[in-house]
Parts: C-alpha cells; sequence; structure tokens
C-alpha cells in the first residue's frame, strides 16, 4: 500500500534528511532543493499516474483513490506524505466503482445540496452532518475534502447557487463554520471556496468582478471571515475570477493582507482547478499550492527563483505553509482508512436532516398533512426522476436515490399506476434518445415535461384523492440557468398546473406543488392553484423518503429561506448587471446594486418579494414574548432574550432570528440586517423555550471606506425579532452613546473603474 511506502521503511532509507515527523518544518525546507520545493508548491497534476521515481516523488492519485480530484507530490526522503483532496459539497465525490470491478463498491452519502443544509439553520445539526460526511472523507482515504462552496448567493441564476448557502454573509459564515468543524472534527481538512465573488459561471474563469470595497467587505468577504475566524479551515480555494482587475489567486491583497494578517488565517490556499494566469504571482501572493499542476508550473517557478523574480524566502514560506497543514493529515499520521463508512447510519442522519429543513412555503387551511393511505395522482417528470444533486463537481455517486415517486410508496400512498406507467416509459424514451453522460458539467438535458389532455387529468380527478405536481430544474457548474425556462415556468409547466388545479378542484380534491430545484424559481403567477408548495431544494439520496416524512406529518417541517424568492426576475437587485457585458461572454461585470443584495435590497427598497429572506411554515404555530435587552446602552456586547411557545397542536421546531436596523446619518445602510438566529428544540405543543443570542461590537459596525474601518455609529438601534425578515414579532431599542471604531483595516482593491452604486437616501 502506498500509504506504507512514505512511511517507516522509507524514512529508515532516507534517514540522513531530515524528516518531516522529527525536524522541524524549516529544517525540512531548508534542506530542500529548489526542484523539491517547486514539487511541493505544484500539485501532481491532473492525470498523474506516477507512484515512486528516482526521486522518491509519490504523485498516484488513481492508485489510491478512484475518481479523486487532485493529488499532492509527496516527498519520501523527507517523510512528506502524498495529499489525496476530493470535491464536494454534498458527500465525497469519488468513483463508486473501480477498474469495473463491482464486488467491492465505494458509494458516497449523497447529503442535501447546500442551500438546503443552510436551510437547517441549526448550526448543532450541520455540524453533525459535516461530522459523518468527514467520516467518508476519512474512511476512504481523502485528506483534504474540497467544499464548503461559500460564496454569497448574489444573483438567482448562478448555476452553482444550490452549492452555496445563502443571500447573507451571517447566514453563510455561520453555516460554513459549522459544516467546517463537523468535517474537520474526523482530522481531515475542509477547503472553504471559491474565494472570491465567483458569484456566476458565465466566464468564470475571467470575469472581471468590479465591487466597491464597502460591498466586497461586508457581504461578499464577510461570510469567509465568519468561517475563518469561528472555524479554522486548514484550506481555501481562490477563485477563478478576477477581482477589480486581479485574478485572485495574484492577489496579495486577499491572500495576505485581509485572509493572513487580518483575519489570521494559518492554513494553506490552493487555486482552484487551472485557476490563475502568472504561477509566479501566485507564490508572490500567497497562494501556495498550484491545483492541479503541471511540470511548465514547476518550471516558471525554478526559472523565475533562478532569475531573481521570485525571491527564495518567499517560496519558502508556500511550502513551509503546505508542510504545516500535511503534518495534520491522515496521509502523515499513516491512517489506516477502511474503504467502509457506515453508509447506512448516514443515510438515516441525511433523512431525518432533509425532513426537518424542508421549507413549507404554502398550506392553505391546513392541508398538510395528509394521510399516507391516500391516492395521488402524480404528475412531472421530476416526481419519477427526482433531482438529488446538481452537477458538475458538486456531484456524488451515491448507491441509489428515492425518488418522490418510492418515497411516497413507501410510506403507504398508492401512486396512479397509469400516471405513473406513462411518465416511466417517457422519461425513458428520453434518455434513450439524448443519453446522459455518466458525469455531467455545464447544460444538462431534462427530461420535457408530458402533456395530458383534459379527459387523461379528469380521470386522474375521479380515481385518486389528490395531486401532486413536482417542479424540476438541475443546475451546475459551468452554465448559469436561464431565464425562461429556467427561473420561469414554461407554458405547458404552466398551463398543466392550470389545469390540474381546476380540475381537481372542481372535485373538491386538493393540488400539492413541489419544487425540487437548484435554483429560485418563479411562483408568483401559479401559486394561487396550489393549496400547498414544499421546497426540498435537492435532498440528496433520501429525497423521496424526507419529502414523504413531511407530507405525512411524522416529521414537522422547520427550514426557511435563506434566499429571497422575488416575483419576477426584474425585481432582483443585480439583475441589469447579470452575467455582465458583453453578455454571451462577459469579461466585466459590475456590482452596481452594493449593499443592496437580496433582502437587503426588498426591505429597504420596498419592493415586494414572492416569498422573503427567512420564510417557512410549520404545521403549528408560534407566539414570541418577552424580548429583553441585558441594557439600553450598548457596552462591548448585549443580550437579547426572547421567549417562544408552541400554540399549536402539534410539536415543531421555530427558528428566531434577529434584524437589527442601525442608525444611518454618516452613510446609506440596508433598513435592517440579520444578526442573530437561533432555532428552538422540538417544543410540544403550550411548550415554550427562552433563547439568547449576544450582539457584538463588530456586529453593529457597517465598513466606512474613506476611512478604510468597520464603524458604528452613535445613536438608537432597534432590535427586531422575526419568524422571517418580513414578519417581524417584537422590536426594542438600545442606545450607543458614542462611534466605536470597531477595527481599521488594509486600504485595498480600489475598483478600478466607477462604479454607480445603488443608494437609497
Ligand atoms: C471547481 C471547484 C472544484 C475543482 C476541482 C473546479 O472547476 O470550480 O469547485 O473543487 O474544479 O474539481
Amino acid at each position: 500500500m502506498f500509504i506504507t511506502l512514505v512511511g517507516q521503511a522509507q524514512c529508515q532509507e532516507y534517514n540522513h534528511f531530515p524528516q518531516l515527523s522529527g525536524a522541524t518544518i524549516s529544517d525540512v525546507v531548508e534542506a530542500m532543493s529548489l526542484e523539491e520545493k517547486a514539487l511541493i508548491v505544484v500539485g501532481a497534476g491532473l492525470h498523474s499516474q506516477i507512484a515512486t521515481n528516482e526521486n522518491g516523488i509519490i504523485g498516484d492519485v488513481k492508485g489510491r483513490v478512484q475518481g479523486a480530484t487532485g493529488s499532492t507530490n509527496g516527498l519520501p526522503k523527507f517523510g512528506i506524505p502524498q495529499l489525496i483532496m476530493s470535491d464536494g459539497p454534498a458527500g465525497l465525490r469519488i468513483d463508486p466503482i473501480r477498474d469495473k470491478d463491482s464486488t467491492k463498491t465505494y458509494y458516497a452519502t449523497a447529503w442535501p445540496v447546500g442551500i438546503l443544509i443552510a436551510s437547517f439553520w441549526d448550526t448543532t445539526l450541520i455540524q453533525k452532518v459535516g461530522k459523518a460526511l468527514g467520516n467518508e472523507v476519512k474512511e476512504y482515504g481523502i485528506d483534504v475534502h474540497l467544499a464548503p462552496g461559500m460564496n454569497l448567493i448574489r444573483d438567482l441564476l448562478n448555476g452553482r447557487n444550490f452549492e452555496y448557502f445563502s443571500e447573507d454573509p451571517f447566514v453563510s459564515g455561520r453555516v460554513g463554520a459549522a459544516y467546517v468543524k463537523g468535517i474537520q472534527s474526523n482530522g481531515v481538512g475542509s477547503t472553504i471556496k471559491h474565494f472570491v465573488a465567483n458569484n456566476q459561471e458565465s466566464n468564470r474563469l475571467n470575469v472581471n468582478v468590479n465591487v466597491s470595497e464597502r460591498a466586497l467587505r461586508e457581504l461578499y468577504l464577510k461570510g469567509f471571515e465568519i468561517a475563518i475566524k469561528e472555524a479554522k479551515p486548514l484550506y481555501v480555494m481562490s477563485s477563478y475570477n478576477k477581482v477589480n482587475g486581479t485574478y485572485t489567486p495574484e492577489s496579495y491583497d486577499l491572500l495576505t493582507k485581509i485572509l493572513r494578517n487580518e483575519w489570521g488565517f494559518e492554513g494553506c490556499v490552493v487555486t482552484d482547478w487551472g485557476g490563475g494566469r502568472d504561477d509566479v504571482a501566485q507564490m508572490k501572493a500567497g497562494n501556495d499550492l498550484i491545483m492541479p499542476g503541471a511540470d511548465s508550473k514547476r518550471k516558471a517557478i525554478i526559472d523565475a527563483v533562478k532569475n531573481g523574480t521570485l525571491e527564495m524566502k518567499i517560496l519558502d514560506e508556500n511550502v513551509a505553509r503546505i508542510l504545516h497543514v500535511i503534518i495534520q493529515s491522515p496521509s502523515y499520521k499513516n491512517y489506516h482508512f477502511s474503504n467502509s463508512p457506515d453508509l447506512d447510519d448516514h443515510a438515516k442522519l441525511a433523512r431525518v436532516a432533509v425532513a426537518e429543513s424542508i421549507i413549507l412555503l404554502k398550506n392553505d387551511n391546513n392541508i398538510l398533512p395528509i394521510s399516507q393511505n391516500s391516492k395521488v395522482a402524480l404528475f412531472g417528470c421530476a416526481s419519477y426522476d427526482t433531482y438529488s444533486g446538481g452537477t458538475g463537481s458538486g456531484e456524488v455517486y451515491s448507491k441509489y436515490k428515492v425518488t418522490i415517486a418510492e418515497g411516497l410508496k413507501n410510506q403507504g400512498f398508492e401512486n396512479d399506476q397509469k400516471l405513473e406507467s406513462v411518465y416511466l416509459t417517457h422519461i425513458e424514451q428520453d434518455k434513450i434518445d439524448f443519453p446522459r453522460p455518466k458525469k455531467t458539467l455545464g447544460k444538462v438535458r431534462m427530461t420535457p415535461e408530458k402533456e395530458f389532455s383534459m379527459v387523461d387529468i379528469e380521470k386522474a380527478a375521479i380515481d385518486n384523492d389528490f395531486a401532486i405536481i413536482t417542479i424540476g430544474r438541475v443546475a451546475g457548474e459551468g452554465k448559469d440557468v436561464e431565464i425562461e425556462e429556467g427561473f420561469n415556468l414554461n407554458e405547458l409547466e404552466k398551463k398543466q398546473i392550470k389545469s390540474i388545479s381546476e380540475v381537481f378542484h372542481a372535485k373538491g380534491k386538493k393540488l400539492i406543488v413541489i419544487i425540487n430545484s437548484g435554483n429560485t424559481i418563479e411562483t408568483a403567477s401559479w401559486r394561487d392553484y396550489a393549496d400547498a408548495i414544499l421546497l426540498p431544494w435537492m435532498a440528496g439520496q433520501e429525497s423521496g423518503n424526507a419529502i414523504a416524512d413531511v407530507l405525512t406529518g411524522s416529521v414537522n417541517p422547520s427550514g426557511k429561506l435563506t434566499v429571497t424568492f422575488p416575483i419576477k426576475y426584474e425585481d432582483v437587485s443585480s439583475s441589469n448587471n447579470f452575467p455582465g457585458i458583453p453578455e454571451r461572454r462577459p469579461k466585466e461585470v459590475t456590482y452596481e446594486e452594493g449593499i443592496y443584495v437580496g433582502y437587503r435590497y426588498f426591505n429597504t427598497f420596498n419592493v415586494k418579494p414572492a416569498y422573503e429572506f427567512g420564510y417557512g411554515l410549520s404545521y403549528t404555530r408560534f407566539e414570541y414574548s418577552r424580548l429583553k435587552l441585558s441594557s439600553s446602552k450598548f457596552d462591548n456586547e448585549l443580550k437579547v432574550e426572547v421567549t417562544v411557545k408552541n400554540t399549536g397542536k402539534v410539536a415543531g421546531k421555530e427558528i428566531v432570528q434577529l434584524y437589527l436596523s442601525a442608525p444611518a446619518k454618516n452613510i446609506d445602510k440596508p433598513s435592517a440586517e440579520l444578526k442573530g438566529f437561533v432555532k428552538t428544540v422540538l417544543l410540544k405543543p403550550g411548550e415554550s423555550q427562552t433563547l439568547t443570542m449576544t450582539l457584538r461590537s463588530e456586529q453593529l459596525a457597517s465598513f466606512i471606506t474613506v476611512r478604510s474601518a468597520w464603524i458604528a455609529e452613535a445613536g438608537d438601534y432597534q432590535v427586531n425579532i422575526g419568524a422571517s425578515s418580513e414578519d417581524i414579532k417584537l422590536s426594542k431599542s438600545f442606545t450607543l452613546n458614542n462611534e466605536l471604531e470597531v477595527e481599521k483595516v488594509n486600504k485595498v482593491f480600489v475598483p478600478q473603474v466607477q462604479i454607480n452604486e445603488l443608494k437609497h437616501n
């Protein structure tokens, strides 16, 4: 086994060299030749097959974990093992079958996608999921998980939104931190990505993002900052795009001044796969590891040191930082992975997590939950071919996925047989006519919907107790979503919803719509036709079972939206500037909406959304009372206490949100911003819980560009406690007597162009 090659036997052979296990990192670095240093900072290549060569290099991904995304080079003479890396975030992405031999399989759990994980709003549960996921990373012999995706959801058309957490940096940061803590509790590394402002797939490799210092600090960097400070991920992946004229892996301002000097990051920065152009600039910026790596890149670094354009001292620092994370890896510790994580146990956790976090958007007259012995007319291709996750590097190869149709059957529902057979034949035929690739990137075909005549719908309404329509949308890396047929429903989808609704309602029967999508979709034009709407996003391998758990009421849903559902796409503040110009292959994108992203825009400018940020219903009701602030004057920190009571008839959990309205005498500010959230325990009917959230000085502060500082303005602040960003239940004020300069930071990322930022006042 390769692991033992790097272990004791190799060490003895090379024991006249300082060993990573015995010597200091600086001794090891000092003993390395320039060529060896270049081997460490440049990965082993996209299709590396090297096992050991005369230099003692180990660079074989395929030999150890097939389907892993990349590896570094090992240098056994110094006791330096190779690191193996693989993708996420909705699980571990490796090949399930090796060398066509299916007697032993390597399936991974398909967990819910990022945006659904965030919808838990329960950092304890997220950490638990992270822990189980990280166990698979470790037990399959991977050192570094290339996840979570922590880019802010700036525009709902970004093809990778399903991998990300939220339009709000506080949610992204807290959720990301919990996920990283869970993963890293196994002793493997997490990689928060893509740092930073990688908010679209259109020309993601080259697009230049023009963004103000304030929007960058308050929104795009903030989530990363929170996760880094709270969870200490071992790795950060720089992004492909440029920010204000510089490729992020080549930005000293980003990777050294902000990430390391201001935030205290002590890990390793790795490029996105093939990211950046100038290898030497990357070393200087503090992008330690170039992935996946190529000989030409090593040569560029060696030449630069030889011709004096790269100081050896800088290269030494890059190498040292990589060695610092290597010594924390399972490979370094000679961990004997089992290749058999407890997938059954993880499947149970996945099911519970999904069921809890599904968002109930509508439930007129409490038609849900429904009895499991009912007959269901199940419409929509995604009911039978459910999208469990997105495509691209975020795809996970699980042993199975439970479709919605299967999930319903598993719980005793009787699905209309005729409809089922029509759909299954239709989907099968589409897959024969348009074979789907095994691994997908970019645009992916979705089976077009099947049209049913009024006669067929009438028959279904006679034969069944209610109807379900699943609206399906897949998305993935490399391609943004279109407005038409992506965000908007197509004519056939709209027509079917209307007809099915009218025919079933005429018979006193109800219609439930399930949204199985990686992106926000249009709902306002058709939602009146539905009695209930469920949003499970893309829910992983247990999709169908978890959705059925919610339909039957065996789980009371308690997820809430971490993004806004607008009425129309044009209502989104970035819609005039997405994906940039020229539209087909944008070279430039300018964030003219500034700090007004998501609910910060909708609430401040009074634009009515279809469903607001933070929204989500329950099968029970909650009453909020006794809002208390620890003081009416702010001094360093302030405790906020509130009591929540379950006043309904079934047990449930509530997500309580704290929105702060700050004085805006000196600069423009959103009407309120989320600064705290907490989920209750499962409250029985009549039961209550008192919850506490803490406000710290940094949460009062805004970024004042002319001063390059985070400043909390003196004045009155209002604490709003709500069940969503619009549904504010209780408010109370406190005062900050004197302005606080919370932190002075570097003057960096000055935009290269004039940005006409949106202003409210
Ligand atoms: C993606 C990353 C991924 C990497 C390796 C890139 O194209 O942007 O998210 O980790 O590939 O697969």
